[in-house]
């Protein structure tokens, strides 16, 4: 058994079984590590046709929570099996063939993995996500070079003022027209990790019509499983917009005042020779195209007119979550981008914060038209 890789919170064994065949076993760093276990469960819940598209669980070992660490045993997708995010940043297929995979993936996860759905869950899914964001807003203050800034109400980002997170949060808690703008129509499973990287393509079947993705990884660090769509077209949305891939690899740039309240000049260096792939944004024109246009699409998205609203949470929602597990150079990077979209979600809303008792009575909705 050798180490292959180690992730954050996880480590990637390399093992032969008894038929001397190659398997891979996934094992959480601590048994309090509960996104595993939940790993575990989602793989195991997958209806039987859906199977194909995801590791296969040969072997699972739950943990106990207390001392043991779950881990769970899966093939080894050898050499022939490549990510898709590989496939595109060094453009080894065409532009036409990154989108049929693009396509293959959300065809899976549209037809076959949002269609499973959990009415008795509903009922408090604005409230979770609100306790979430909340949890991510502490979890931030409570670093120090954050103190001061989360205290604050507003904040200038790029020319553009910015309500900052709690006054945004104590507006969600208090309007229900607001909560009620993140219920999404169905609670659907969800990825919840869905992003290229976490797609492995079959490099012989990159001419078939039907090319073989597997998606992997299911379960981020926020831990959710089920409920809204359009958290799964927000976290592909933000690798193939290059803005995850800016952030993680340091090609960004903020400068900080202070002068007359925080001010922020953030800037993407999504020009950047190695992110040439995404930076004239046509990959991600063409998703959005795709999901208005596909019929497989068309099921899920015309039942939920508000969907695309909500993606601007879940790019809020991730960015924030990660403030404090990234590298201290890029969590102010993750922070700005997570205000941003989190002000544009609050712009799509018919109320805003300054018109429910604020003091300050500028309008959200110039925010709509900021940019980085
Ligand atoms: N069963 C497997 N066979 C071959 N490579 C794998 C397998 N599982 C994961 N990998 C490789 O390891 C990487 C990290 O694994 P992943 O499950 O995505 O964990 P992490 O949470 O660290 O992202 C994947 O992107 C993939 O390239
Ligand atoms: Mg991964």
């Amino acid at each position: 058994m050798h180490l292959l890789r180690e992730g954050f919170h996880e480590k990637l064994f390399l093992l032969t079984d008894e038929q001397d065949r190659l398997i891979v076993r996934k094992q959480a760093k601590s048994a309090q590590q509960g996104t595993l276990a939940a790993e575990i469960v989602w793989l195991e819940e997958l209806p039987a046709t859906m199977r194909q598209y995801f590791p296969r669980v040969l072997h699972a070992n739950r943990g106990d929570g207390d001392t043991h660490a779950p881990s769970y045993d899966m093939p080894y997708f050898d050499k022939e099996w490549v990510p898709l995010s590989e496939l595109i940043l060094l453009e080894t297929c065409s532009r036409t063939v990154g989108q049929k995979l693009i396509a293959q993936v959300m065809r899976v996860m549209f037809s076959g993995i949002f269609p499973t759905t959990y009415p008795m869950e509903a009922a408090s899914y604005p409230e979770q996500m609100i306790r979430l964001l909340e949890r991510c807003a502490q979890q931030i203050t409570a670093m120090p070079v954050f103190a001061p800034l989360m205290r604050t109400g507003k904040l200038s980002l790029n020319g553009v003022k910015q309500w900052n997170v709690f006054p945004l949060l104590e507006f969600l808690k208090s309007k229900g027209e607001a909560r009620e703008a993140l219920r999404p129509a169905a609670m659907r499973k969800v990825h919840g990790d869905l992003y290229p990287e976490n797609v492995l393509v079959y490099l012989p079947s990159l001419r078939w019509r039907t090319p073989r993705v597997m998606l992997i990884d299911p379960v981020a660090a926020i831990g959710l499983t089920r409920g809204d769509f359009a958290m799964d077209v927000a976290k592909f949305r933000s690798w193939l917009s290059a803005e995850l891939l800016a952030l993680r690899l340091g090609f960004f740039s903020i400068e900080t005042q202070w002068d007359n309240g925080p001010a922020f000049e953030l800037s993407l260096h999504t020009d950047e020779p190695q992110l040439s792939a995404l930076s004239d944004g046509k990959v991600l024109q063409e998703f959005s195209g795709l999901l208005a246009t596909a019929p497989w699409a068309r099921a899920v998205c015309d039942a939920d007119p508000n969907w695309w609203a909500r993606v601007s949470f879940y790019e809020s929602l991730y960015a924030l979550s990660m403030v404090p597990l990234v590298p201290a150079w890029q969590s102010m990077g993750r922070f700005l981008v997570g205000v941003h979209h989190l002000n544009n979600f609050v712009a799509t809303l018919n109320v805003s914060p300054s018109s429910t008792g604020h003091q300050e009575a500028e309008h959200l909705r110039t925010v709509q038209s900021s940019n980085y």
